[in-house]
Formats: C-alpha cells, structure tokens, sequence
C-alpha cells in the first residue's frame, strides 16, 4: 500500500508518499514570499500553492521511487488552517483521486501533528503507547491535548488568546527580527542570560494558556527600557530572547504540569512549529525524566508542517475504510 499525503493549510507546500514499512519520502516547499510582510499572506500563499503543487507532488513520487499509477489512496489536509491554501491541496487530491480512481481520506492538520510521532523511517521504529499527552505548540495553536488512540482525542486546554508561536514572532518582531522570528530568538536565547529580565505569567485557571498578557510585559519593558538608553535593545538582545523564551517555557511546562496531575500517563509527546525549539525539547524532556514519563520529541523535519503526518493520519483512517465524498469541503477552523 503507497499513500500519498498533501499538506496546504498554512504556508508549506508539501507531499509525502508512505507505506505499511514507513516513510518513503517527504518534501516541504516553504514560501519565502512572506518575510518582507512579517507574516503570512493569505492570497500569496494561495498562489504558490498552485506554484508548488504539481512539482512538490512529482519530487515526492520520485523520492519515493513509484510512479503514480502505484499509489493505493491520497490523504490531504482537509482543515483547519487558510481556506485558499486547503481549497488548493483539497482540490489537487480529489483531481487525482478521480484521475487514478483511488480512494479519498481527509485529515484535520491538529491529528497529523500529534500522530507525527508515529511515522515510521524504518518498520520496527517505536511509537507512542496510548493514552499519552501531547503539547501541541505552533503559529496558530497551543494545545494540551489527550490521546486515547489514533482517533479518539480531547483537548484538556488551549490557548485563550495567542498561540506560543505568535507570542515568539510578535516579540522577535519587536527586537527587530525578520519573520518567523521563533528560530532567531531561539539561536540568540542559546548565548543570553535566561535570568536577566522578568516577564508577566498569566494566571489563568485549569490547562487553558495565554500569551497576550507576556506579549504586553515584553512591549512595556522594551519601552521604557528605551526611554533610558536608546541602544537597550541591540546591548540585550541575547538576554531579552532568553529570558523570553525561558517564559515561554515555564508557562507552558506548568500547565503540562497539572495536567499529568490529572491525567497520569506513561508517554508524553510534543508537536507542532515550536516544538523545534532547543529551549523546549530540553525542558520537556527533563519534565519527563523527572518524572519517569517517556519523552517523544519529534525530528525537527516532522515538527513543522509536512505531509508526512498527514500520509500517517490518513493511513488510520483508511485501515478504518473511512473515505472522504468528493463534495466535501475544507474548513478554516475545527477542533481536534
Ligand atoms: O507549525 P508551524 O510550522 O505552522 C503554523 O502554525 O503556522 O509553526 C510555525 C511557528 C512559528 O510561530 C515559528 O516562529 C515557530 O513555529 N518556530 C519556532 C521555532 N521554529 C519554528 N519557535 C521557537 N523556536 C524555534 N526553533
């Protein structure tokens, strides 16, 4: 069985062809068209979608070294994410669904990141065992999310305002990085003093997060920092990154916290964009090891939008039959 699997929701084109043994391929187009607007733009993303699609698809075919007359079934990112960028990717997989007279399935973006984790480079890898705990932390999403087994999840909190991601770019971009700024604080963080500024914590009750209120402390110490010393910014960029993303860290990590309090597992996971993060992987992982929990922290390649979690999605979804009608939909917004 060859699954292809195509991802379009945001703005990384990519296509990944598995099989029963494991992962054959994966490509990853990223859009560079964004970084002089500091975000992603909606309907330029859209347009080089289109752009990439067809020689994203073609690479990853030949990476995998089938053609695509060999290909069982098509997985594609049905939601939640940009509706131009999904209309794209959900277009192109019924196409050639209907072309190669192939079955369907469609995937929610937020499963594809948590089942991340069981994507396969060699057939005897090991996965997660369920019920584990993944920390879902992206651009657009920051999550603490149950796994129960591939199909069955529930979100025990989320963000109430920002995601984890945002609150990286928003403050980089205050620091004068380009976007996305999550990879630049992090390079500078490693050689900053994570102790020297101090930053608001939001105090909000049960596992729900937020960031906006970090957001605003990080704004106002800036500008009045500022006001006393026009170059505060360039004397304590390593330090400000640091101490952010030790914030960052500490509010996510003490709400990961109560939740294995209250949902003792054996496995915890992370997922998602910023889950490339050193600062984070080492926490989490130390969390784990503290605890005698099993740390699943994905290879940086699968933390990022790709199309090899969403091959790896639909191939649960498959093995249940459950196929995806050819009038179906994207959508911009769905739980998990
Ligand atoms: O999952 P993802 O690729 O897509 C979206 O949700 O859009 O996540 C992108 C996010 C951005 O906010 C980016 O700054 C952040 O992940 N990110 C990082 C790192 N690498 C990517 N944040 C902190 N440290 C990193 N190394």
């Amino acid at each position: 069985m060859y699954i292809l699997g195509i991802e379009s929701s945001c703005d990384d084109t990519s296509a990944a062809v598995i099989s029963e043994e494991g992962l054959l391929s994966n490509v990853i187009a990223s859009q560079k068209v964004h970084e002089m607007y500091g975000g992603v733009v909606p309907e330029l993303a859209s347009r080089a979608h289109q752009e990439n699609i067809v020689p994203v698809v073609a690479e990853a075919l030949r990476q995998a070294g089938i053609t695509k007359q060999q290909l069982s079934a098509i997985a594609f990112t049905r939601g939640p994410g940009l509706l131009g960028s999904l209309l794209v990717g959900t277009s192109f997989a019924k196409g050639l669904s209907i072309a190669l007279d192939i079955p369907l399935v469609d995937v929610n973006h937020l499963h594809g990141h948590v089942l991340s984790h069981f994507i396969r480079k060699q057939p005897d890898d090991e996965v997660p065992e369920f019920p584990f705990i993944c920390l879902l932390i992206s651009g657009g999403n920051s999550q603490i999310v149950l796994a129960r087994s591939e199909r069955d999840m529930e979100i025990l909190g989320k963000t109430i305002d920002d995601a984890a991601g945002e609150a990286f770019d928003k403050c980089a971009k205050l620091l004068g990085l380009p976007y996305p700024g999550g990879p630049h604080i992090d390079r500078l963080a490693a050689e900053g003093d994570s102790e020297k500024f101090k930053f608001a914590k939001p105090h909000i009750p049960g596992l729900d997060y937020s960031f906006s209120g970090l957001k605003t402390s990080f704004l106002y110490t800036l500008r009045d920092a500022l006001k006393e010393d026009p170059e505060f910014i360039e004397k304590n960029r390593a330090d400000l990154a640091a101490s952010l993303q030790k914030t960052i860290i500490d509010i996510l990590l003490d709400k990961l916290g109560k939740a294995v309090k209250e949902h003792p597992v054996k496995h915890l996971a992370i997922g998602g964009g910023v889950s490339a993060n050193s600062g984070v992987r080492k926490a989490v992982k130390e969390f784990c090891d503290k605890r005698g929990i099993k740390a699943w922290i994905p290879e940086r390649a699968f933390t990022t939008d790709n199309a090899a979690m969403v091959a790896q999605a639909g191939y649960f979804k498959l093995l249940d039959k459950e196929y995806c009608p050819l009038d179906a939909p994207p959508y911009s917004r769905v739980s998990i």
